[in-house]
C-alpha cells in the first residue's frame, strides 16, 4: 500500500534513506553496508532458509531475518555484535557438518561461499559430524548434483522455477537426506546451467566443465550473448585461446543455455591471403547487391550502410526489413521509433498475452521474464498461436488458437475487444467499430467467448504487457497488424515488446536503410551469395565470429552494449575491405561513435561504454536507445480476406536454444534438425517415422527426417533452420508455408493438397 513512500532507518549508526517496500537487506546494501548471507539470492524472492542474515532491531526481540523482513520508518538496526557473530558461526559449523572440506579436488574451490564463509567465520575444523551416506553424484546432462556438496540453500530450485520456469529441481525433504532431485532429466534443459551458475558451493555444477581448470586460472571476458537478440549479460572464460565455460552476472542477469553453452562457434584458423582480399573488395566494386544475416554487429551494419552509400548496391536482410517495416508502422500510431516494453515491467506484470511468436523457443529471456510474472504476481499469461506450446503450458492461463495466416483478423479482434472502453481518435474508433467481428471470428477461429475470458484476465487496472513476435513481422499484411498492436500501447497503456528476431536484427533495422530485395551480383555477409563473406568458414573469405570481434549489439531492451574480443582471429575484417574502398577507420569500433544518432544512438567511443551491475543490481551496460519522435499517422486499412491455409503447413521454427548456423555449431548444444509433427500431421500427409522428405521455401531446398511428437497437436509442423548453414539467411517469408513435398524413400506421394 505504502509501497513505495521515503522511510528512513539507521543501520550500525548509519542513517539510510529509502522507500517503504525494501527488506532490510536491500537498504542495507543500498548504503554499502555488509551483511553476511548464504541462500539470499537477489533476483528470486527471499528464500530465507540459512538464518546468516540475522540482524538485532531496536525494540523487537530476538534476531530479525533481514533478507526478508521489510525496513519501517526510523528501525534502529544493529548488523553486527557478539551474538550476531556467534550465531553466524554456528550456522557455519553446522554447514560443515560431514561437507567434506576437501576443496583441493572441487570444482567451486577459490569462488565457493561456503569456503569463503568458513574462513570468514574462523571455523577451522569441523566440530560436528553425522553419519556419512552413501550418495553418489547424479549427471544430468548439462548439470551434475553432488548430494554430498550441497548444503540445501534452495537457490536452484528457485531458479528453475521463478527465473528460467523449467520447473525440473525439487527440492526432496527428509531431514539429514533431504536432497535436490530432478524431476525432468529426460529433458536435459540447457537452462539448468542456470541453476548451477547460481550455487554457492560445488554441488550443481556444468558437466563439461567440471574439471577442467581451476576458477583463478580462467581470463573473465565481458560481453554480450549474439545468439537470440536478448543480448543477455556474459562473460567468456578463456585460457590459452580457448573458451572454458560462459558466466554471468547471476546475482542480478540470466542467461539461457544458448548462451552459456553455445559459445564454441569461432572461426579458427583464418589467414589473411592479399589475393583472396583483392577477390573480396573488388567482389565489393561491382556489387549490385549485398545481402547479410542478423549475425552483424552495429558497428558492421553502419559500415555496410555507407559502403551502399558510396556504391549504389541494394542492401538486403531479409528478417531485419521486415522488423523495420513493421516498427516503421508501428510508429505511425505511438509517434515514438521504439516499442514502449521493457523486460523488467514484463516480469511485474498482472497478465501478459503472448501473440505471434512461439517465445520458448524466439527468445528465452522473454519467456523468463513471464514466468516471473506469472510465478512472482499470478499474472494471466494468454498465448495466441496457431499451434499450441507444451512447454509452456505450466504458466499460460488461456490457449487462444487462432488460424495459420489470420493474425490480422486477430489482431483486430484483440484490438476491438480490448479497446472497447479507450478514448480513440475519431477515425480510429470508427474503423474499430466498423469491423466485421462475426466474419473475423469465422475466419480466425477465435470465438466471442474466448474475448471475453480474455478481457477478463485484465480485470486489474494496470500492468498489462504484450509480446509480439516474428509471425506477425513476416505477414503480407505486417503493417496493419503492426498498428493494430501500436493501438493498445498507445491507447490500454500495454507494456508493448516487439520481440526482435535472432541476432542484432534489432540494431541493423536502425542503422541500415535496407532494400527489399537483391538483383544481379551479390556478395553475401554470412549468407550465401556470388562471393561470399562467412565467418563459418566456408565462404570465399573468412570473416570474424561474434566471440572474435568488438563491436555493440542492440538488445530487446533496447540497450546498446559491448562485445568484446574473446578468442583470437587471424584474417581480415569487414573494416579492412571497407578501407580497401576508401573508408577510414582504424578499427571497427571507430564507428561506435558515429552510429545514427537520429535513430537514438549516443555519439559514444566504444572504450567509454560501461559494462557492469552495481551493488544493488543497477543495468550499466552501454547505454538505452534514445527514444526519438516520428510523425504520426493514425489511420487503420480495411482489414484484408484472410488466406485460407488449408492442409499440413510447416512453421519455421528452431529447437530450444537454438537460434543460427552459429549455435549449430556448438558442441554443447547438439540438436538434431528433423521435421517435427504430430500424429495428426502424419496422417494428413500420409508420412511416417523416419520419412525423408524434399521441400523448398522461398528457394532454399529442405532434405528433412519427419519425426513424429506425441505432445504436438494439428495439422503444423515445426521447420528447424538453424542446420541450413548461410542459406537460412535467405529465408524471407512469412513463418507458416504450405507444405508440398516429395518423399524420397522412393515412393513420389506428390504434394499434400491433392
Ligand atoms: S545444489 Fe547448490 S544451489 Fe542447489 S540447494 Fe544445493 S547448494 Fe543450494
Ligand atoms: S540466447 Fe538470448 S536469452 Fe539466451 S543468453 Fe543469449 S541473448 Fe540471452
Ligand atoms: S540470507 Fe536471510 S535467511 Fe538466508
Amino acid at each position: 500500500m505504502n509501497t513505495g513512500k521515503p522511510i528512513s532507518i539507521t543501520i550500525d549508526g548509519k542513517v539510510c534513506k529509502s522507500t517503504f517496500g525494501k527488506t532490510i537487506l536491500e537498504i542495507a546494501r543500498e548504503n554499502d553496508i555488509y551483511i553476511p548471507t548464504m541462500c539470499y539470492l537477489t533476483k528470486v524472492q527471499p528464500i530465507a532458509s540459512c538464518r546468516m542474515c540475522v540482524v538485532n532491531v531496536e525494540g523487537v526481540e530476538g534476531m530479525i531475518l533481514s533478507c526478508q523482513e521489510k525496513a519501517v520508518d526510523g528501525a534502529v538496526i544493529t548488523t553486527n555484535n557478539r551474538e550476531l557473530y556467534q550465531e553466524r558461526q554456528n550456522i557455519m559449523k553446522l554447514y560443515n557438518v560431514n561437507h567434506p572440506l576437501e576443496c583441493g579436488v572441487c570444482d567451486k574451490s577459490g569462488e565457493c561461499d561456503l569456503q569463503n564463509k568458513t574462513m570468514e567465520f574462523n571455523v577451522d575444523q569441523q566440530h560436528f559430524t553425522a553419519r556419512d551416506q552413501h550418495r553418489p553424484v547424479e549427471n544430468w546432462g548439462h548439470v551434475s548434483y553432488d548430494p554430498a556438496l550441497c548444503i540445501m540453500c534452495e537457490k536452484c530450485v528457485r531458479v528453475s522455477t521463478e527465473i528460467t520456469g523449467d520447473e525440473a529441481l525439487k527440492v526432496k525433504f527428509g531431514g539429514y537426506s533431504s536432497t535436490i532431485i530432478n524431476v525432468k532429466q529426460e529433458k536435459n534443459y540447457a537452462s539448468l546451467g542456470e541453476a548451477a551458475a547460481v550455487c554457492p558451493v560445488g554441488a550443481l555444477v556444468s558437466t563439461d566443465f567440471k574439471y577442467t581448470s581451476n576458477a583463478w586460472e580462467l581470463t573473465k571476458i565481458p560481453s554480450a550473448c549474439p545468439h537470440c537478440g536478448g543480448g543477455c549479460q556474459m562473460y567468456y572464460e578463456v585460457k590459452h585461446d580457448r573458451i572454458y565455460r560462459v558466466t554471468n552476472t547471476f546475482e542480478f542477469s540470466n542467461l539461457c543455455g544458448a548462451g552459456r553453452f553455445g559459445f564454441d562457434y569461432a572461426n579458427e584458423g583464418a589467414v589473411k591471403d592479399p589475393k583472396v582480399f583483392e577477390r573480396a573488395v573488388e567482389a565489393f566494386r561491382k556489387a549490385d547487391s549485398v545481402i547479410f544475416s542478423n549475425q552483424t554487429s552495429n558497428e558492421e551494419a553502419l559500415i555496410l550502410q555507407k559502403l551502399k552509400e558510396k556504391f549504389g548496391f541494394k542492401l538486403v536482410s531479409h528478417e531485419a526489413r521486415a522488423y523495420q517495416r513493421f516498427m516503421n508502422a508501428y510508429a505511425q500510431i505511438t509517434g515514438k521509433h521504439l516499442y514502449g516494453g521493457d523486460l523488467k515491467t514484463l516480469s511485474q506484470s498482472t497478465a501478459v498475452i503472448i501473440f505471434g511468436s512461439r517465445i520458448n523457443n524466439d527468445s528465452p529471456t522473454v519467456k523468463y521474464h513471464i514466468n516471473m510474472a506469472s510465478k512472482w504476481h499470478r499474472a494471466r499469461v494468454i498465448y495466441m498461436h496457431p499451434m499450441e506450446d507444451a512447454e509452456i503450458k505450466n504458466i499460460v492461463t488461456q490457449f487462444i488458437k487462432y488460424e495459420v495466416g489470420s493474425e490480422e483478423g486477430a489482431a483486430a479482434l484483440l484490438a476491438h475487444a480490448l479497446l472497447e472502453d479507450a478514448e480513440l481518435p475519431k477515425t480510429l474508433r470508427a474503423s474499430l467499430d466498423d469491423l466485421d467481428i462475426g466474419n473475423l471470428s469465422a475466419e480466425s477461429n477465435i470465438g466471442e467467448e474466448e474475448l471475453e475470458a480474455l478481457k477478463k484476465s485484465l480485470l486489474k487496472k494496470h500492468g498489462f504487457s504484450l509480446v509480439v513476435g516474428s509471425d506477425l513481422y513476416t505477414h503480407p499484411r505486417a503493417e496493419q497488424i503492426a498498428k493494430l498492436v501500436a493501438l493498445l500501447e498507445q491507447y490500454a497503456g500495454f507494456n508493448v515488446i516487439c520481440v526482435p528476431p535472432a541476432g542484432n536484427a534489432m540494431g541493423i533495422s536502425l542503422v541500415c536503410d535496407l532494400d527489399d530485395e537483391t538483383e544481379g551480383y551479390t556478395v553475401g555477409y554470412n549468407a550465401q551469395a556470388d562471393f561470399t563473406l562467412s565467418a563459418l568458414g566456408d565462404g570465399d573469405i573468412d570473416m570474424p565470429a561474434m566471440n572474435q570481434q568488438e563491436g555493440t549489439l542492440t538488445t530487446v531492451d533496447k540497450r546498446v552494449v559491448p562485445m568484446n574480443v574473446a578468442l583470437p582471429y587471424g584474417g581480415y575484417v569487414l573494416n579492412d575491405i571497407a578501407n580497401a574502398l576508401g573508408e577510414r577507420a582504424e578499427y571497427t569500433i571507430d564507428y561506435t561513435k558515429v552510429l545514427p544518432e537520429e535513430k537514438g544512438f549516443k555519439a559514444v567511443e566504444f572504450d567509454a561504454l560501461e559494462d557492469y551491475f552495481d551493488t544493488v543490481g543497477n543495468e550499466h551496460r552501454g547505454y538505452l536507445l534514445k527514444v526519438q519522435k516520428v510523425s504520426v499517422r493514425r489511420a487503420l486499412e480495411e482489414v484484408e480476406e484472410l488466406q485460407a491455409y488449408d492442409g499440413a503447413v510447416i512453421y519455421r521454427c528452431d529447437p530450444v536454444e537454438q537460434f543460427s548456423p552459429f549455435t549449430a555449431k556448438s558442441r554443447l548444444l547438439k540438436d538434431e534438425a528433423m521435421l517435427l509433427g504430430s500424429q495428426q500431421f502424419a496422417t494428413v500427409t500420409k508420412l511416417q517415422e523416419g520419412d525423408v522428405i524434399e521441400f523448398e521455401v522461398d528457394g532454399v531446398s529442405f532434405r528433412r527426417v519427419f519425426k513424429i511428437d506425441t505432445s504436438m497437436k494439428g495439422t503444423i509442423a515445426l521447420n528447424p533452420t538453424f542446420d541450413m548453414g548461410l542459406s537460412a539467411s535467405l529465408l524471407s517469408s512469412y513463418r507458416f508455408s504450405r507444405l508440398v513435398h516429395k518423399k524420397t524413400n522412393n515412393e513420389n506421394i506428390g504434394n499434400n493438397d491433392e
